[in-house]
């Protein structure tokens, strides 16, 4: 897999209706995302509320939405977009693919920004 995507979790690892979180160190600093598993499709988001800067890996998966477990707020993994309040601006969403049995992540630039 050509840069700038990396492998970041054996595919099979991740079990349907759960995610994993991690931390890339991007050109000296941290960024957190979440990998998440929803049937056979896979979605990567960045690990952080835009309401109020919480960590979504605290919350839970609702079908296709990441719910925050601070105010409720649910995220459609596909888009970013919120779907309820309090939050009113989109969570970043980043590219995947999968080869060799690999999740491969372009933590390069969100795809919906
Ligand atoms: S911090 Fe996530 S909804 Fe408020």
């Amino acid at each position: 897999m050509d840069a700038p995507y990396v492998a970041v979790a054996a595919a099979a690892d991740i079990e349907p209706g759960k995610f994993v979180k991690l931390t890339l160190d991007l050109d000296g600093r941290p960024q957190a995302f979440l990998i998440a598993r929803v049937g056979d499709d896979y979605y990567a988001v960045e690990d952080n509320c835009s309401h109020e800067d919480y960590p979504l890996s605290y919350g839970c998966l609702d079908g296709n939405r990441i719910k925050c477990s601070l105010h409720g707020s649910h995220f459609s993994l596909e888009t970013g977009e919120p779907e309820d309040d309090p939050a009113d601006t989109p969570i970043a969403t980043y590219r995947l693919k999968l080869a060799d049995g690999q999740v491969w992540l372009d933590p390069s630039a969100p795809s919906n920004r």
